[in-house]
Order: C-alpha cells, then structure tokens, then sequence
C-alpha cells in the first residue's frame, strides 16, 4: 500500500485509529505514517491523538466517482500540492478524454493572458482533458456550464464568473497541445484570496463535490449544441453587454460600449471609431463601488489593477 491508497481508507471526520488501520489492513504505527505523508502532500488530513480522517467537503475519489453521471472525470487523479493541474494533466500522456485532475493546492497556478492564479485552502481547482477537435465557442461553453452549475453569479466575456458586484468568482483557462485540450478551471467556493474577488460562499451554501460534479456534467451537454444555442444560453448569465468596457488585446486598448459576441466568440465593441471585434482580451469593466485597488499581477483582479493588461 502507499499513501494514496490510504486515502481511500479514511472518511470524513475522525475515526478512531484502530478503525482505520484496521480498515487498511495495517498497524496503528503505519496508518500513522501513512496519513502524516498525506498531511504533508497537501491533502486535507485532519490528524488528532483520537483518530483520523478527512476534512468536511472532501474531493477524495470515494466522494467524488460515485457522483459522477457522465463520462467526465474518469480517470479520476485527486492531489495534494502541484505546480498547476494544468501542468499534471499535460504531463500525464496516456491519459483518455474525460481524465481530471483535481489539487487542493497550487503554487504556480495561471491564469489567461499569463497572470498567476491564486487559491486558498477549500477552494476548487481542477483540470479537464479533451481529446477532440475543439468546438466552436468552447471557452463560452466551458463557462456556461461553470455558471450553471454554481446557480451563480454573471458571466464577463469570454468566460469569467463575477458576483453581481463584480468581484471574481472563477475563471477558466483553456490550453491546447498536440490534438489535446486542457480545461483548467478554478473557483473561489470558501475563500477570497483577493479583496478583490469574492467566495461563493459569501452569497449561498455550497459544497465543492456538487459543484464539480455538476460542471463535469454540464459541460458534457454543453459541447454538443450549436452555437446559437451556447450564445443564447450565454447571454442569461451575462455580465458584459450593453457596459462601458475597457478591454486589453495584445495590439492594445479598445474602449466602448460591448454589443454582442459573434458565432466566431469575438466581442464586438461599439467604440469612437466605430465597431471593433475583439478575438482576445481582458475586459475591464467599471471597477464597482468600495472595490479596493487591485494588487500589482494577481490573476483574479478585476479592480483597476496590473491584472488590466
Ligand atoms: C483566469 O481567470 O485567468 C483563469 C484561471 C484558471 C485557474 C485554473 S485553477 C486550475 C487550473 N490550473 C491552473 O494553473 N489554472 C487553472
């Protein structure tokens, strides 16, 4: 047995050690071992004199692959401490459509446009492997299923979740390599790492198993309809169209009223100049009120901060 294996051996809350090591087939000493090893790995091992076990909300696999209703998910990698789950899921080769990596901790998580993300211990951090030709509008799929399955919050194009202040809830980066897709999502389910982003927890109950589960379903939906029904489906969570944007693209600023995204998934924005399509940016939207000034090179900023560019 290693550690790993161990996990599956423990259950939510604390159990006496002799239950555990009884369950694992292994001495007391050993079960201690093993769940100190955990501990240090970065998963949620709550260790005590009285026993052991895992904190509440766990996305240990005996939690999550029984709530799984579709494909995605499987082969289920559940991690302590990685660089990114992006990085774990590229590097894992053999590994088939659907495969997820899920991390309670990052220490180099990115973002889009190259900024670092930042998470805090509960939150939801995972990777998605896709291993067919990308669908039209996929970033805008990705996020509705984001927000539908968070029954929250509005959506800045292309695929930002915001409160209805305006405050990140989640972002979702999609990288690409050799035939494979890697959807990367993160979400802020109990902890703010920013005073500019928000936790969903801050406006309802929410438990990370039903949120993840719920993504990987909807998600799996959402990549077959066309792409008149994603934009449609898109603009009922939308936060952007019809605002004053200041949107940053690698060729520079366009600043304007957002109109409409188009079937290619640009955001068409009413400038001075006239109508300017945006194939990829960062929209700035007015920063709302008592939103304190972003830190310099956060990923999740959304007030008037370095996260702009
Ligand atoms: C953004 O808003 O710019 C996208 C943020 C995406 C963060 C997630 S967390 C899981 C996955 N691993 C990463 O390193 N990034 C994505």
């Amino acid at each position: 047995m290693d550690a790993e294996t161990f996990l599956l051996c423990l259950s939510e809350g604390l159990e006496p050690w002799e239950a555990v090591a009884a369950r694992a087939r292994l001495s007391v000493d050993r079960a201690r071992l093993f769940a100190r090893a955990l501990g240090e790995a970065g998963y949620p091992v709550l260790l005590e004199e009285s026993g052991v076990g895992l904190a509440p909300d766990s996305l240990a696999p005996q939690h999550v692959l029984p709530r799984l209703r579709g494909r995605f998910g499987r082969p289920y990698r559940y991690l302590g401490t990685v660089t990114s789950t992006q990085d774990v899921l590229r590097a894992w080769h053999e590994a088939p459509e659907g495969a997820l990596v899920v991390a309670e901790h990052q220490t180099r998580g990115r973002g889009r446009l190259g900024r670092p993300w930042l998470s805090s211990p509960g939150n939801l951090c995972f990777s998605l492997l896709l291993r067919r030709p990308q669908p039209p509008l996929l970033p805008l799929r990705v996020g509705v299923a984001l927000a539908q399955a968070a029954g929250f919050g509005l959506l800045k194009w292309p695929n930002d979740l915001l409160s209805p202040d305006g405050r990140k809830l989640g972002g979702i980066l999609i990288e690409c390599e050799g035939g494979r897709t890697f959807v990367g999502v993160g979400v802020n389910v109990v902890q703010a790492p920013l005073p500019t982003a928000a936790a969903l927890k801050e406006f309802r109950a929410v438990n990370r198993v039903d949120l993840l589960v719920a993504f990987l379903s909807l998600l799996e939906e959402w990549l077959a309809p066309p792409s008149s029904v994603v934009l449609q489906a898109w603009q009922e969570w939308d936060g952007t169209l019809g605002r004053e944007v200041r949107v940053h693209t690698p060729t520079g600023v366009v600043e304007g009223v957002a109109e409409a995204i188009n079937q290619e998934g640009a955001l068409l924005v009413r400038t001075n100049a006239g109508r300017k399509s945006v194939r990829v940016g960062e929209v700035v939207l007015p920063p709302p009120p008592n939103v304190v000034e972003a830190q310099e090179g956060q990923g999740q900023a959304q007030g008037r901060g370095a996260s702009e560019g």
